[in-house]
């Protein structure tokens, strides 16, 4: 029995989905744990090709306990309309929960998401206007209205009505908008209430159960490590931790539960959004790796920006997670180039530097540098052991290994479950 944290080790879109997906059929439970509806999990398989926002990724196999862990912000029309949409495409949903203590994406937040976007103008986050950060926000401002909410509906309406006077205040006199109306938000959330009821779920105590009984389990992370509003690009962040430590806030398991930590990072870097990038590379070698791996967002559909490996954040995100093996994805895209670069340090006026800088500002003037190595230009996604690689591929493998000093246990080379190397068993 073990418990296993998998968690996005870069800016997010590692292909946390595929990993997810082909390690939930080892486990007894899955947990999404952080973030929302801002997540896009891309997952492949022979049910088709689905982009899970709120749903766990080991949904598709039946017997595994699905769970929207506390730490998640619920959008409910979202989630509804997963279920329905999974359902519509065969797959039985009945092992599903989400939690008691999970708070909810209200209308207001979307509208402020999007308002505080315009109000920023020129230095906008590029969020994904799910309206993520203001129900993080309203949590920790003791504000947030939680799925247990919908189950009392007089403790529901008196709540949101005390809420949302506030909210209609500041959309009418700060952002000059029309208010919210009380009796619209208040039916609809008590009809998603009324669907949602069964499955709403002290999950905490049910996984605490199962780990009693030696089940085992595994912690499913959104965003990447890069994102985390402590360690991460400073204020072009999300508003949740996506780190292994977030894995035991947002699900209820303990830190000393948790046995293994998987890193997922892509053999290359994405970003979406706006914020710091030092290997972004705005060139046809940039564009060759979008059009290549069809870089585009799952949840907004914006282009992502994409570069060459950057093994000074990728330390980082090991140090700050402590993963115990990664999982790299996407090798496959690496096929078509001759050379292929790392960044091994950063160049910060005239010095060169190894650490990742924590103020945007610093960051900004970092000049990568990097290390070239062979390409092996013949196709790996038909490849299901790590000897039967490339020479040039097991070295690009290698020198990670060496750079991030962490172990690759799981290689992807292709969007189905089967186009996978494992070179350690983790569950
Ligand atoms: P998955 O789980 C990549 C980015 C947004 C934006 C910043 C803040 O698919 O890896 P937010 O809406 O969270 O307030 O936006 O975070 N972002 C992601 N980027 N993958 C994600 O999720 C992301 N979720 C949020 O683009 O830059
Ligand atoms: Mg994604």
């Amino acid at each position: 029995m073990s418990v296993i944290a998998v968690v996005g080790a870069q800016w997010g879109d590692e292909g946390k989905g595929k990993i997810v997906d082909l390690l939930a059929e080892k486990v007894k439970a899955v947990v999404r744990f952080s973030g929302g509806d801002n997540a896009g999990h891309t997952v492949i398989n022979p049910y088709g090709e689905f982009k899970l926002h709120l749903m766990p990724s080991g949904i598709f196999h039946q017997g595994v306990i699905c769970i929207i862990g506390n730490g998640v912000v619920i959008n409910p029309a979202v989630l509804l309309e997963e279920i329905d949409d999974l359902q519509k495409h065969g797959v039985d949903t009945s092992h599903l929960f989400i939690s008691d203590r999970a708070h909810l994406i209200m209308p207001y937040h979307i509208l402020l998401d999007g308002l505080e976007e315009e109000r920023r103008g020129r230095g906008a986050l590029g969020t994904t206007r799910k309206g993520i950060g203001p129900a993080f926000a309203d949590k920790i401002a003791r504000l947030g209205i939680r799925t247990s909410d919908l189950l009392n509906k007089e403790g529901f309406q008196s709540r949101l009505s005390s809420v949302l006077e506030f909210k209609n205040a500041m959309l009418t006199k700060i952002y000059n908008t029309p208010p919210l109306s009380l009796k619209e938000i208040y039916e609809q959330y008590c009809h998603y209430g009324e669907r949602l009821a069964p499955i709403i779920q002290d999950t905490g105590s049910i996984l605490q159960e199962m780990v009693s009984r030696k089940e085992s389990v595994l912690l499913e992370g959104a965003q990447g490590a890069m994102l985390d509003p402590d360690f991460g690009t400073y204020p072009y962040v999300t508003s949740s931790s996506p780190l292994s430590a977030g894995s035991s806030l947002g699900s209820g398991m303990n830190p000393r539960q948790i046995d293994n930590i998987i890193g997922v990072f892509k053999a290359y870097t994405t970003r979406v959004g706006s914020g710091p990038m030092p290997t972004e590379l705005k060139d046809e070698t940039g564009e060759l790796i979008r059009e290549q791996a069809h870089e585009y967002g799952a949840t907004t559909g914006r282009p992502r920006r994409c570069g060459w490996f950057d093994a000074v954040a990728g330390r980082f995100s090991v140090q700050i997670n402590g993963f115990s093996g990664i999982a790299l994805t996407r090798l496959d895209i690496l096929d078509i180039f001759d050379s292929i670069k790392i960044c091994t340090g950063y160049k910060l006026d005239g010095d060169k530097i190894d650490h990742f800088p924590s103020d945007i500002a610093t960051l900004d003037k970092c000049q990568p540098t990097y290390e070239e190595l062979p390409g092996w230009q013949t196709s790996t996604t038909d490849i299901r052991g790590l000897k039967q690689l490339p020479p040039q591929a097991r070295h690009y493998i290698a020198r990670l290994e060496e750079l991030l000093s962490c172990p690759i246990d799981i290689i992807s080379v292709g969007a189905k479950r089967d186009q996978t190397i494992m070179a350690r068993q983790v569950v």
